[in-house]
């Protein structure tokens, strides 16, 4: 990945059950600034095991798009080659390996945060993948799952692997996505990182942006989640691009090809409901002035009530965009 004219390139992070094929379709192509996308993680799988549906958010690739980057999830190694080949051969040159889901679930059996006490668990699966790899392989993280002196025994080995990039979630496992980003903590990793890295957490607006930046001159690639769902013109703000005159007139057409494209793929109203209301958690955050709509919102049974009250909250509201953060110097 190198870094465009403005010195930074910023991707879409992965939110499992949100930024799937049908949100990165409608999203990428409604809202300009992001330079790639990484994909929600898929299992690993073992080869006598692997289906066609398994792949269905990923195979074939997307087209015309920008770069979309495959995620696995799972620690066993013979698992992930046979997972990545499929990737592979659809087309994709690079998958990333995922090191940071903290939910008990996964984290408890050893995967996703999980693996971040143990160095040599984690060294052990590189040895076995990483020669027999097609694609290149990056790795998302977290700074540890209960403690951030985590990354720092784990970097050093790390820095053993021919890993394409590393992406670091400024939080801990047993954070989830509450609390603080620890900047301090990423400091002090990113200073012991020998490969390319990329910064991940609570980018939320341009004085944040620009904050990170600052502190951290050798980061080149930015990866943004939440914030860029609550404000969708957050990366085209970052990358200096023109903004829509009326952002809720672009974001009623966003909402349009979403919701077209779920009512396409999901079967019955109840999956639809969910899904959009989930994207409303988000993209609701900024809009004033509708505030009793957005509250009845996720009350809505039927498709019918679903779309009267977007409708209302889309023609009464306005678009405010987000105050700016008060940044953890923590
Ligand atoms: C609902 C949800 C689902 C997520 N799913 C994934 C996932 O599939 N893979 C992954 O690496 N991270 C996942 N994450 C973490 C995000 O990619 C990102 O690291 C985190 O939200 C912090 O970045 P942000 O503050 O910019 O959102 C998920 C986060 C949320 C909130």
């Amino acid at each position: 990945m190198s870094a465009d004219k403005e010195g930074f390139r910023l991707e879409l992070a992965p939110l499992h059950g949100v930024t799937g094929r049908v949100f990165r379709r409608a999203y990428l192509a409604a809202f300009p600034g992001f330079d790639s996308a990484m994909a929600p993680f898929i299992l690993s799988v073992r080869v006598d095991r692997l289906k066609d549906t398994h792949f269905k958010d990923l195979c074939p690739p997307e087209e015309g798009g920008i770069t979309l980057v495959p995620q696995i999830l799972g620690n066993d190694a013979a698992g992930f080659l046979a997972t990545a080949k499929v990737l592979a051969d659809s087309g994709y040159p690079e998958v990333n390996w995922n090191l940071g889901c903290p939910y008990p679930m996964v984290a408890d059996k050893g995967r996703g945060s999980g693996l971040l006490p143990f160095p040599d668990r984690i060294t052990r699966f590189l040895d076995e993948v990483c020669p027999r790899l097609g694609p290149r392989l990056s790795v998302k993280l977290r700074l540890g799952r209960r403690e951030a002196g985590e990354i720092l025994a784990l970097m050093p080995a790390l820095n053993a692997y021919p890993l394409s990039r590393i992406i670091l979630h400024a939080r801990l496992g047993i954070q989830m996505y509450k609390g603080r980003v620890d900047l301090e903590g990423f400091g002090r990793a990113a200073a012991l990182c020998t490969h390319r890295l990329s910064y991940n957490g609570d980018i939320k607006d341009s004085g944040g942006f620009e904050a990170r930046r600052t502190r951290f001159p050798e980061v080149q690639d930015w990866m943004i989640g939440r914030g860029a769902l609550e404000d969708p013109f957050l990366p085209a703000r970052l990358k200096g691009l023109a903004l829509p005159p009326e952002p809720l007139e672009a974001i009623r057409a966003f909402h349009a090809e979403l919701y077209r494209g779920y009512r396409a793929i999901l079967f019955g109203p109840a999956h639809v409901l969910d899904k959009m209301k989930e994207v409303w958690t988000y993209l609701g955050r900024n809009i004033q002035g509708a505030s009793r709509d957005l509250e009845a919102l996720p009350r809505a049974k039927t498709l019918e009530t679903y779309e009267a009250t977007v409708e209302r909250i889309l023609s009464k509201g306005q678009w405010q965009e987000p105050r700016p953060e008060e940044l953890s110097h923590k």
